[in-house]
């Protein structure tokens, strides 16, 4: 089994990602610390704990930052609705989140596993920022970052920037020069595995999981009659099932500012850094067994 963290800002499509991962016996969900991004940080713990309530786990979730490092906060509440998370009856009863913030609970985490654990995160990355700069010990027991954002190719916020790597671009720079190693799972892939309408079909009456997932995603903004991209969800495919998705190395830098503010501009032609590389970017994907994957996964789902 692998040992995850996912940090996290359900969020529709985060909230998928967190089902597939509370639920594979091959990984194991050591944390869950939320994010303000989809929606303030407060709806999305709110939300990762209905999840997690809803599988009867008792994984800890714990609350994170409430603002990018240093740009003003932007939801995506046009996308994800304004809870993050419509279209299901949850209930109002789901617990609490551990009384400690996401870094405190990172870091203890992290140096409390007996073997280096793999970071998801598909939020934007200002936990983890704060994180390598208050705990740098934590890299020493960090495997590798599997992270949503970023594209090599045009952005969905602006020409250039991903909404992860948008909300806070400062973050998402100190993560890809963390040294860590990194698989970046962006636009490049996410936009390609598309979940199908015969898909998101099939799932309403799979089970109870399925009509949960169905409700969410019929009330997701994102996409079109081709279908709605998962994004999130490719982190957790990546990690079960990389033979279906082709990586390149190469170094990514991140820009802060001006209108290529959130960019990921990836290396292709090894022209910086003496052809270095820093990331493995997915680049392509076979959205055909996504989709059966999706569909399995969750028919699996007691
Ligand atoms: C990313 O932005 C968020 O809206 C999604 O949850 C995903 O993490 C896609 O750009
Ligand atoms: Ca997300």
């Amino acid at each position: 089994t692998t040992k995850i963290i996912m940090d996290t800002d359900p969020g529709i499509d985060d909230a998928a990602a967190l089902t597939m991962a509370l639920n594979n016996p091959e990984l194991d969900l050591k944390l869950i610390t939320t994010v303000a991004g989809n929606v303030t940080v407060d709806k999305t713990t709110i939300n990762a704990l209905k999840i997690v309530h809803f599988f009867n786990k008792d994984v800890p979730v714990a609350a994170g930052a409430k603002l990018p490092l240093l740009k003003p906060f932007e939801d995506a509440a046009r996308i994800h609705g304004e809870s993050g998370m419509p279209g299901y009856d949850f209930g109002e009863d789901y617990g609490h989140a551990i009384d400690m913030s996401a870094v405190e609970a990172l870091h203890k985490e992290i140096m409390a596993a007996d073997e280096p654990i793999t970071l998801v995160p598909t939020g934007s990355y200002t936990n983890i920022a704060i994180l390598f700069s208050q705990y740098p010990e934590v890299k020493d027991n960090i495997k590798e970052i599997v992270a949503m954002g970023g594209t090599l190719g045009k952005g969905n916020m602006t020409s250039a920037a991903e909404f992860n790597c948008f909300t806070d671009p400062h973050a998402a720079k100190v993560l890809y020069d963390s040294g860590l190693p990194i698989v970046m799972v962006g636009l490049d892939i996410t936009l390609k595995a598309l979940l199908t309408a015969d898909t998101l079909d099939k799932l309403e009456g799979l089970n109870r999981t399925g009509k949960m997932l169905h409700g969410l995603i019929t009330h997701y903004s994102d996409g079109d009659e081709n279908g709605h991209p998962m994004h999130d969800v490719n982190t957790i495919f990546y990690l079960l099932h990389p033979e279906f998705i082709t990586t390149e190395d190469m170094w990514v830098d991140v820009q802060t500012e001006g209108p290529a503010m959130g960019e990921t501009v990836g290396d292709i032609r090894g022209a910086y850094h003496d052809g270095k590389t820093n990331t493995k970017v997915c680049v392509d994907i076979d959205a055909d067994a996504f989709n059966k994957w999706f569909l399995e996964e969750v028919s699996k789902i007691k």
